[in-house]
């Protein structure tokens, strides 16, 4: 019997990229073209690698246009920039994704601005961080999004929930933040240097997990009956079974006896991500076309 209380973000972002893929015909009508996305990988890390191949596959799935760039890891920052610009001039490309991490002669802010605000599909562009911010439509980042698509899923309104959002990154973390700000949660930030982490979670309604540290959030911390988002994916040793497996930021079998609902890792939150991604290119692409924003996403 599957638990209820396992938030299936699999199948969550299934649909969602089904829906997005329903509603590509329709811009194809409108536009004459189907919406594009382009992704730059520079080097050969071989997470990125796979990550950027699974992003072309849905891309494709969803009936959108996949442009792959791949850059030697000793490309220039110049270079690199260059052939952003090219994409943010490019007609035929809605969404913009540059795969990070990059190589540390590079600056990822230098590279991230150059992309047209417009085609900024992870919303990491310091002007889409301040339409969040300041209540504008903007290009939000995918995994906060997912996130948050999944919380009302589950809760619905959110209006007056306590969210403890761990971690300040600006990938995940302060864009979580803002998000359950604008559904009129009261948020609060832990981060690594939060002193008496326990007590704050033990207040939340909504628990946010993203620091990258297995299993640090234990079970007994959580209030019961919270809703607990795991964005953790730590890959630890398993000298049992002789193999690695993955683990979230969250103590899940711990937690299970305590929590109303929480994702799974894997499972979780993760699939979300490229759902969110698709979802915002077809958004950046109705709002490039000067078309109201797809309904329903
Ligand atoms: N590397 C890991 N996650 C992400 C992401 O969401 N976007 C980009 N551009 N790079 C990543």
């Amino acid at each position: 019997m599957t638990d209820e209380r396992l938030i299936d973000g699999k199948a969550f972002a299934a649909d969602l990229r089904a829906r997005v893929g329903a509603l590509v015909p329709a811009f194809r009508g409108v536009a004459g073209r189907a919406p594009g996305l382009a992704v730059v990988l520079v080097g050969e890390d071989p997470a990125s690698a796979v990550y950027v191949r699974s992003k072309g596959k849905a891309t494709n799935e969803a009936g959108m246009e996949s442009f792959e760039h791949r850059l030697d890891a000793s490309v220039s920052q110049d270079e690199l920039i260059a052939l952003v610009e090219r994409l943010s001039a490019d007609e035929a490309v809605d969404g913009i994704l540059v795969q990070l991490p990059l190589p540390d002669h590079i600056d990822d802010k230098a590279v991230i601005a150059a992309i047209d605000p417009a085609k900024d599909v992870d919303g990491f562009h310091v002007v889409n961080a301040g339409r969040l911010a300041v209540g504008e439509d903007a290009m939000i980042p995918c995994t906060p999004l997912g996130c948050l698509m999944l919380l009302k899923d589950r809760l619905g309104d959110l209006t007056g929930l306590d969210a403890v959002v761990i971690g300040r990154s600006n990938i995940v973390g302060k864009p979580m933040a803002q998000l359950l700000l604008r559904e009129n949660c009261t948020v609060t930030m832990a981060h690594s240097r939060t002193r008496d982490l326990e007590d704050v979670v033990a207040r939340a309604d909504i628990v946010v997990a993203g620091v990258g540290r297995a299993e640090m959030i234990r079970g007994g911390w959580l209030k019961p009956g919270a809703t607990v988002i795991d964005v953790g994916i730590n890959r630890v040793s398993d000298a049992e079974a002789g193999k690695t497996r993955l683990v979230g930021d969250v103590a899940t079998a711990e937690a299970l006896a305590h929590v109303g609902a929480i994702t799974p890792v894997p499972g979780g939150v993760g699939p979300m991500t490229i759902a969110c991604l698709l979802r915002n290119t077809l958004v950046a692409a109705h709002r490039r076309a000067g078309l109201a924003d797809p309904e329903g996403l």
